[in-house]
């Protein structure tokens, strides 16, 4: 059945590193269907799934669970396992058996994993970086300011002072200063979740031209938003990283343009509508989804002139590809090989709503947000999971772990034979002999 891709541009689907999909655990939340479904409509061809899930992904049955829960998705995967004081004895293991990554909750978030300790951080980091895997770091220093939290919360104070409080920019510089020091000791692979503040930006660099194998993500939310939405948005902006003060905007979009920062991501954290609105602030749970919501606003962006298209492309797609070692056949890093894409319209204006996502949790603090492009048709391996804007219920289950991928058949590999050899044949047919001309 043919279809009318007139006046669309077409993207390599979307690769966001950050997703937790709630499964198994809090299928309250989100499960493997919604939360592939909401990738699937959001223009996003893989995922990778975030281990604070119950049980965490940290054990070989905990893996196992995921991977069956993962079986129903819609759009492809990858998996963080947890490295934690307990997980250290697992790693191999775990990778052995499907994991593709791990992230360190070195911060205090949803889940309440104990953060590791700085030796197990560097015992996990000498354990992986002979095997190249990456680790994610959640990168906040819980400890710091803790005291001056709990006066605030104690007074219940909901402000956006006591908001950032809660989670100061300089407990992420901290964070990032230390695993930045490990993983040059070490030469273990790192990925920094959810980057929010400008002030730590100077570490990467500098880790950066050191030649630390360090990949960055921010998100939708902390080049969009900031502490001036706090009034109006309150429970439903509460994250961790906390959303910052207006002068952090810019830098991370400077950031991102010089390869400071290399990809978009979105930390999809969905939780239920109720918690979200309980009246006393403190008690929200932390973040919200935004699967499904990362094109629309980034291609407004794009129609706004603050990016490129090929810019947005390089951060929704390239980056994650090469961070993750996607479809690579001998180094050739090819985001879109595989006909994952999404086909876009960048005319077409409209309403974000929390109301139409496919999420467990419609609560989104981009509710009533103008949008400027949004993905009409998404293809996973060639597959439509999503047709002239509507989920196509049949792809459930479509989704393959990234690993199971990398080990399918690449179509057309490169083969620099031939192409060297059709290079070398002139327009009527006639092979050039390996003879030098003069003799
Ligand atoms: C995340 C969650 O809800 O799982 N919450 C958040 O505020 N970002 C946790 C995380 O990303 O570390
Ligand atoms: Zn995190
Ligand atoms: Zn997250």
């Amino acid at each position: 059945d043919a279809f009318d891709a007139t006046g669309l541009y077409l993207l390599p689907g979307a690769i966001d590193s950050h997703v937790h999909f709630r499964d198994p655990g809090y299928p309250h939340k989100e499960t493997w269907r919604t939360g592939s479904a909401a990738a699937a409509c959001g223009g996003v061809t893989t995922v990778f799934d975030m281990p604070n899930t119950n049980p965490p992904t940290g054990t070989l049955d905990a893996l196992e669970l995921k991977l069956s829960a993962a079986r129903s998705s819609y759009v492809d995967y990858g998996i963080h396992g947890l490295l934690g004081d307990d997980t250290i004895a697992h790693l191999e293991a775990l990778v052995e058996a499907g994991v593709t990554s791990f992230k360190a909750f070195v911060g205090n978030t949803f889940g309440n994993l104990p953060a590791p300790t700085d030796g197990a951080l560097l015992e996990g980091f000498e354990k992986l970086a002979p095997l190249g895997v990456r680790t994610v770091v959640h990168a906040e220093n819980s400890s710091i300011l803790s005291r001056r939290q709990k006066r605030m919360q104690d007074a219940g104070r909901i402000d956006a002072l006591a908001h950032l409080a809660a989670r100061p920019a300089v407990a992420e510089i901290e964070a990032i200063g230390r695993v930045l020091t490990l993983a040059e000791w070490t030469g273990a692979r790192v990925h920094i979740a959810h980057h929010s503040a400008a002030d730590s930006l100077f570490l990467i660099r500098d880790a950066k031209r050191r030649g630390v194998d360090v990949t960055v993500e921010t998100c939708p939310q902390y080049l969009l938003l900031n502490t001036d939405d706090m009034s109006r948005l309150g429970g439903i902006l509460r994250l961790n990283p906390p959303i910052r003060e207006p002068r952090h905007n810019d830098p991370l979009w400077q950031a991102l343009k010089d390869g400071t920062i290399d990809m978009i991501a979105t930390d999809h954290a969905p939780h239920a509508v109720e918690e979200k609105t309980r009246s006393n602030i403190w008690e929200c749970d932390c973040g919200f989804p935004g699967v499904e919501t990362q094109m629309a606003l980034m291609l407004t962006e794009v129609n706004r002139g603050r990016a490129s298209l090929m810019e947005y492309v390089r951060w929704s797609a390239v980056a994650p590809a090469k961070a993750w070692g996607l479809y690579g056949t001998k180094g050739v890093i090819a985001p879109g090989a595989h006909a994952d894409i999404a086909l876009v319209d960048l005319d077409r204006k409209g309403v974000l709503s929390q109301h139409t996502l496919h999420s467990v949790s419609r609560i989104s603090p981009w509710h009533g947000r103008l949008v400027h492009g949004y993905p009409v048709h998404t293809l996973v391996r060639g597959r439509f999971v999503m047709r002239d804007g509507a989920l196509v219920e049949d792809a459930l289950g479509w989704g393959r772990s990234v690993k199971t991928i990398q080990q399918m058949p690449t179509p057309r590999p490169l083969n620099t034979a031939h192409y060297t050899s059709a290079i070398l044949t002139t327009p009527a047919g006639v092979r050039p002999t390996a003879e030098p001309l003069d003799a």
